[in-house]
């Protein structure tokens, strides 16, 4: 199984996103555990950077669950191991396209994070970009201004902080899953780049819009996150044999070029139905389901045929609220009930 081209140092690529786990200390040292060696010798260096970095992986992992709310991976660990990051270590280290998520949703994660604390005047290596200063178009009625965002650095931060552990990862077993991997944080990080976009506000007599500012400004991390699920959903199988770069494994596309915002995988999926601690795996018992749905959230199709169980739900809540003179509301108190179905 996939974890035969696990190694160490492949395995703690994913231990800095503990970082991001609730209920750490308010403000952890760069020694803290979870990131690497060479992770806490980029910290010491910039220690101004460490909120930023927990954000990022916060942000990343965020935009994960919600991503996958509805379906049978849940971007979750299994409840039993939920307080370590060995069990979402693990399910990464297996290579699918879950991995492939993962590992660009938090290396884009990174770049929006460090980018923020730029354009904030928080850093002093970056702040925002000030090429754009003074440009723009009179003729057309604008110009650059107020502060465009600079990815330069993020972009830049992510590949050191991210990457480089990687490219120490040597030896012929797992050099597809590394190669895989570089390549998938790469694509988290182009997919900021691509959908870096531009606001503009007017100004003018009575907001008449003769002249307008504008700035360059990153998406909001959501757009990102659809992005990079859809990418996930058409995530193309790679070879883990690696012939000095990257193949296809299906012999017949390997003329297809792979982009460098594609995701890649090199390990089939398992099903994520049943629970499997030593996989890190949840499985989707108790999970919540609709009745009614033909999606992935739909009870057939999370529950993997099981079935489910239901339960009703009272929800007392205040309703037909009056305003009464002067001045108060008075409200009654409304019952609800719902159905509630769970997997078996
Ligand atoms: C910038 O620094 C301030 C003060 O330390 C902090 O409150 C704020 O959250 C930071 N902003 C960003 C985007 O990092
Ligand atoms: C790679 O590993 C060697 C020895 O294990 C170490 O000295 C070096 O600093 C590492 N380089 C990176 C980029 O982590
Ligand atoms: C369940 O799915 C149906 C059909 O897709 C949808 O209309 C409904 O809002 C869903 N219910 C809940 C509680 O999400």
């Amino acid at each position: 199984y996939p974890h035969r081209f696990c190694t160490r140092e492949y395995f703690f690529t994913y231990q800095w996103l503990g970082i991001a786990a609730a209920g750490g200390p308010e403000k952890p040292g760069c020694a803290s555990p979870p990131l690497s060696r060479r992770q806490q010798d980029l910290c010491e260096q910039k220690p101004e950077l460490m909120p930023a970095i927990r954000e990022g992986a916060r942000l990343g992992l965020q935009e994960c669950r919600s991503q996958f709310r509805h379906e049978r991976w849940d971007c979750r660990s299994p409840p039993a191991a939920r307080r370590g990051t060995a069990a979402l270590g693990q399910q990464l280290s297996s290579g699918t396209k879950e991995t492939a998520f993962v590992s660009a949703v938090t290396a884009a994660g990174l770049v929006h994070s460090v980018t923020r604390s730029c354009s904030a005047g928080n850093m002093t290596e970056c702040s925002c970009d000030v090429t754009l200063r003074h440009g723009g178009s009179a003729s057309e009625g604008w110009h650059w201004g107020g502060c465009s965002d600079d990815i330069h650095y993020g972009m830049s931060f992510s590949r050191k902080f991210l990457d480089a552990p990687l490219k120490n990862v040597t030896g012929r077993s797992g050099s597809g899953l590394v190669a895989m991997n570089l390549h998938n944080n790469e694509a988290g990080r182009q997919a900021v780049a691509k959908l870096m976009s531009v606001d503009c506000r007017c100004h003018g007599v009575s907001g008449s819009c003769a002249v307008k500012t504008c700035w360059k400004t990153m998406s909001s991390f959501e757009k990102i996150g659809r992005f990079l699920k859809e990418k996930y959903e058409n995530s193309i199988q790679i070879s883990d044999r690696l012939k000095k770069k990257l193949r296809r494994k299906e012999k017949s596309q390997r003329k297809i070029p792979i982009g460098k915002e594609d995701l890649l995988y090199v390990n089939k999926s398992p099903n994520y139905c049943v629970e499997d601690q030593k996989l890190g795996i949840p499985g989707t018992q108790g999970r919540e389901c609709n009745r009614t749905s033909q999606g992935p959230e739909g009870c057939n199709l999370l529950c993997c045929g099981r079935g489910y169980n239901t339960h009703v739900v009272r929800h007392v809540e205040r309703c037909e609220c009056k305003f009464v003179w002067c001045c108060y509301v008075r409200c009654r108190r409304c019952e609800t009930m719902t159905d509630v179905h769970t997997c078996k």
